[in-house]
């Protein structure tokens, strides 16, 4: 199949184009190159540079492919910009994805994938939400992606193709942007490896469902790859596993100590430190994975303490080059 991966130079875009190049697909990158890398990608896939809010640029790109499947990851992530520039928010994440959407159903493309948030979409929950769950985006980021959502179930039913809205939770991994506000993994993991204190929001209380990012591109392809009864669909992408922030800072510092010994460094590991509680942060949020099972035969194969290691590990070659 040939597939337009928007964002495809990020961290979870780049796994979904390694995902589709393994099972025979061809994947075409869309990105500005705005957080992405081209580190990321191998150099034989195509890379278009652009942003998708240019839509005469976006309209020849779709021209020239004219792919079969689109999976849009191309965003503005992060939560804090939302509430400070939620013009900006909207712009890349409403007109944005709207211009993608367009453009695959002109182009007669049968199937989106979108990546969505569970994590902004269900809020506070003490168990794993369902598809069902009450949303309650409180970001101007989760109300674009709850917005999101309704398009592409829009363009869907409008335009005869299938639409698949994947519902992340926190994912983590080997080539997530360390410099970003979320990431918790791939934050300390860095200030670790340099020798420098991670700082713990509040009491550290707080649960998330930590999804590994290879996991997650397996659902993306899967996703494309499925014929689905419906023509929208929206998954929860998670593990229903609720870890606190403390116990993923001590397993990081645990493995990066190792890392630091066998590569035979003299930096030390300093303890975390905690500071102020960040103001909404949720106490608890976490999905369940079973309607992922049952519609896409997925479900998370990388246990928590294999995938840190296997991200500490990544970190620890990214020192030496
Ligand atoms: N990482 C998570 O925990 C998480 C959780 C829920 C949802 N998501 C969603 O998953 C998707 C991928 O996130 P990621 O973690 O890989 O982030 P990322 O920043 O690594 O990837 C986003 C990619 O999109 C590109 N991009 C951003 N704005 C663009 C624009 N206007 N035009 C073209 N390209 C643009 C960036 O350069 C980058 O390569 C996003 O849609 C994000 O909202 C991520």
């Amino acid at each position: 199949m040939r597939v337009i991966v928007t964002g495809g130079a990020g961290f979870i875009g780049s796994h979904i184009v390694d995902t589709l190049l393994t099972r025979g697909h061809s994947p075409f990158v869309i990105d500005d190159f705005s957080s992405g890398s081209r580190q990321n990608l191998p150099v034989a896939v195509p890379v278009f540079e652009l942003d998708i809010r240019d839509g005469a640029r976006l309209s020849a790109v779709f021209d020239e492919i004219r792919p079969e499947g689109v999976c849009h990851q191309a965003a503005q992530m992060s939560v804090s910009r939302s509430m400070r520039e939620p013009v900006f928010d909207a712009d890349v994440n409403i007109m944005g994805l709207l211009n993608v959407f367009d453009q695959a159903s002109r182009v007669g493309a049968k199937r989106i994938v979108f990546a969505s948030s569970g994590g902004v979409l269900y809020g506070e929950v003490s168990t794993a939400a369902t598809e069902n769950s009450p949303k309650r985006p409180m970001s101007a980021y989760g109300i674009s992606k709850w917005v999101g959502e309704q398009y592409l179930e829009f363009y869907a039913r409008e335009r005869g193709l299938q639409g698949v809205a994947l519902r992340y939770s926190n994912v983590y991994g080997p080539r997530q942007n360390p410099h970003g506000e979320a990431g918790v993994v791939a934050i300390f993991s860095k200030l670790m490896f340099a020798g420098s204190v991670a700082t713990i929001n509040g009491d550290g209380r707080y649960i998330r469902d930590y999804v590994y990012g290879i996991d997650v591109a397996n659902a993306n392809v899967l996703a494309l790859e499925t014929d689905f009864k419906a023509h929208f669909s929206a998954i929860n992408v998670g593990t229903g596993i609720g870890v606190d922030v403390n116990e993923i800072a001590a397993e990081i510092a645990a493995n990066v100590k190792v890392e630091l010994q066998r590569t035979g460094s003299s930096i030390q590991v300093p303890g975390c430190r905690h500071g102020e509680p960040r103001i909404g942060d949720l106490r608890s949020n976490l999905i369940s994975p079973v309607l992922a099972g049952q519609l896409l035969g997925w479900k998370p194969a990388m246990p928590l303490k294999n995938g840190i290691r296997q991200t500490v590990e990544w970190f620890s070659q990214q020192q030496v080059q």
